[in-house]
């Protein structure tokens, strides 16, 4: 049955549902013990930061979004709200698929431009957060009357098989979501994009630009210790989901720029000697005292290597809009003809 989960999504856009559930979405406790066991049996420790947003987890990082230090979502709505109608004009009538849409907010700015009376536009959110995919669905039902909601509750990858059925498209990635990805990583998702998107459909690419350390830090590190509660919800969710007994308190939220890995870190520190308890799994984890756990990266960018990287994977620049400060880039791409790519005699260097 889940083997043949695009003819499961075809039928639910069919039928009108607002939310299906991607394959392998229901064992997620289990996913998520062995997910925080295999990080935390390697050296140093890490944690998967997709598991971060939990319901608990999704609110806290919408909140974060509001915090004055966090200026990624402010800036990067605006650049939305402002070229939304040019991309629109650029691609034409398409269906929007966004990967980690959360609740849809800055989306609304793509939506508005992109329904129109003749064809009612189908969009397609995914996130692994179920309870944000049907705040989202209820607030969008509600101002945009037009908008066919059909919410994937999955992760990104989960999404890839049903892309070819949705085609004319563009698929929207937000927020420099794809900052969380480590280079390895970040050239699977391309390739993987790359190989789901039919010749001709659009990506939409928010990446967060590299700038002054300060501005950067102060934005994982906001006063009012949200990011930090994010932080540590990841543990809480531990103790909620796999039992794992672990004194909150006694961690901290530590966020520092990479300057290596042009990255921002966030680690938990631990500040006394704790064990992790992983019930599914039975397995129990020393952590030392003075240990940092990563939890999350945020890399960020220059315009020129992100369509670079892209470039190799398949994908033209069509346009590049940013804010006055170069904060945040967004960037429009389409997906380009292949066979351009395997007649030249570098292609098996390029692919
Ligand atoms: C959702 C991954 C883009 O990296 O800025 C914000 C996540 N974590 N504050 C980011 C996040 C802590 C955010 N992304």
């Amino acid at each position: 049955m889940s083997s043949d989960f695009p003819a499961r999504f075809r039928a639910a856009v069919g039928s009108g549902a607002t939310l299906i559930a991607a394959p392998g979405t229901r064992e997620s406790r289990l996913d998520f013990a062995r997910s925080v066991a295999a990080g935390l049996s390697d050296e140093p420790k890490w944690l998967h930061c997709r598991f971060l947003y939990d319901a608990e987890g999704s609110r806290l990082f919408e909140r974060i979004t509001q915090q004055p230090e966090y200026y990624p979502t402010r800036t990067e709505a605006a650049i939305l709200a402002r070229h939304a109608a040019e991309v629109r004009e650029i691609t034409g009538p398409r269906t929007l698929v966004e990967l980690g849409s959360g609740y849809s907010v800055k989306t609304e700015h793509l939506l508005n431009t992109y329904v129109d009376q003749d064809n009612p536009l189908l969009y397609v959110p995914v996130d692994v957060s179920d309870s944000s995919l049907r705040e989202a669905s209820k607030s969008i039902a509600e101002r945009f009357s037009d908008v066919r909601f059909t919410g994937v509750n999955g992760t990104y990858r989960s999404a890839f098989p049903i892309l070819r059925q949705l085609s004319p498209q563009m698929v929207i990635f937000l927020g420099s979501s794809i900052g969380n990805f480590n280079p390895a990583e970040t050239t699977a998702f391309c390739r993987n994009l790359a190989g789901h998107l039919p010749t001709g459909d659009n990506f939409l690419l928010g990446i967060d630009l590299v700038k002054d350390i300060a501005v950067l830090e102060a934005a994982y590190n906001d006063a009012a210790g949200v990011t930090a509660a994010f932080t540590k919800n990841y543990f809480a969710r531990m103790n909620r989901e796999l039992g794992s007994d672990i004194d909150i308190d006694r961690i901290e939220h530590v966020a520092t720029w990479n300057p290596e890995l042009c990255r921002i870190e966030i680690f938990a520190h631990f500040h006394t000697d704790q064990e992790i308890y992983i019930e599914p799994l039975d397995e129990r984890i020393a952590i030392a005292a003075g240990e940092r756990i990563l939890v999350e990266i945020s890399r960020k960018y220059r315009v020129s290597e992100v369509a670079d990287e892209l470039a190799r994977f398949g994908f033209d620049t069509r346009r590049v809009y940013t804010d006055q400060k170069e904060w945040f880039a967004l960037l429009l791409l389409e997906r380009s003809d292949d066979s351009v790519l395997r007649r030249s005699p570098f292609a098996a260097m390029t692919r």
